[in-house]
């Protein structure tokens, strides 16, 4: 991983074309960590009987989700900004689908947050951060609008379980059985 002579403090991995930079890595794993709280967390708050603790448990999910929409448009500005690294090698159908799958991935992690924010918006629900900062409504209560973010919500979740799987499993192929360093230049 060379990085050019004239790299800067903070700018150093901008120039490298073989590792992803601090800051991508970072945005990566925090995101990857509050995917894999939501996902249990949203079907455990769901699963509940109405009561001030299912409450609680859903100002937890509804947070959490804001902060992985936050996250993502941040990333996706610095992705914008800063040079990633190319492809690891592969067929140009391998290379395709990985970069399907990561904008699925990064669309998912759009919708899901926008789709429980208008659920909450059309049922009437405001969204308050961590009890803390409250959120405008994206939408006036509206019964059908709120059915339709739902199912939208569903289906996002289902689909996005299933692009992991398949994100998660190539990432391992690539670890140990190609032994390449598709995981390794991810890592910290
Ligand atoms: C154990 C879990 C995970 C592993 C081992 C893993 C591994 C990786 C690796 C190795 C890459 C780099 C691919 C490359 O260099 O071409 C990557 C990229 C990516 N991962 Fe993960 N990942 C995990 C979880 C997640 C989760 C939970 C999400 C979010 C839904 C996610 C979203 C992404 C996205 C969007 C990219 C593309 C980055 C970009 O092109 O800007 N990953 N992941
Ligand atoms: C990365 C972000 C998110 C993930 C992965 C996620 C995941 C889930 C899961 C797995 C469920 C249970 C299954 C279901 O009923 O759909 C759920 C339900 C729910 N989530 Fe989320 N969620 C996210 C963000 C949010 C946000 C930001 C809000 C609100 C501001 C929200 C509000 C809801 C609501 C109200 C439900 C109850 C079921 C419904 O009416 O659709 N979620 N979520």
């Amino acid at each position: 991983m060379s990085l050019s002579s004239n790299s800067t403090e903070g700018h150093a991995s901008k120039e490298s074309t073989e590792q992803w930079s601090w800051l991508s890595k970072l945005f990566h794993w925090a995101t990857a960590l509050l995917i894999f709280i939501q996902i249990p967390l949203g079907f455990y708050a769901d699963s509940l009987r109405l009561s001030p603790f299912k409450l609680d448990v859903f100002v937890w999910h509804k947070s959490l989700g804001m902060l992985v929409l936050l996250l993502v448009a941040v990333r996706l500005l610095w992705r914008i900004k800063s040079t990633i690294p190319a492809a690891v090698a592969g067929t140009a159908g391998q290379k395709l689908l990985a970069k399907l799958a990561h904008s699925v991935m990064y669309g998912l992690m759009l919708a899901l947050p926008l789709s429980g924010w208008l659920v909450s918006s059309a049922t009437n629900f405001p969204v308050k951060l961590f009890w803390l900062i409250p959120l405008p409504a994206i939408s006036g209560p509206d019964e059908a609008l709120k059915s339709l973010a739902s199912e939208i919500h569903e289906i996002c979740v289902f689909a996005l379980i299933i692009v992991l799987v398949t994100h998660i499993g190539a990432a391992l192929w690539h670890h140990l059985y190609l032994r390449d360093n598709a995981l390794k230049r991810m890592w910290f």
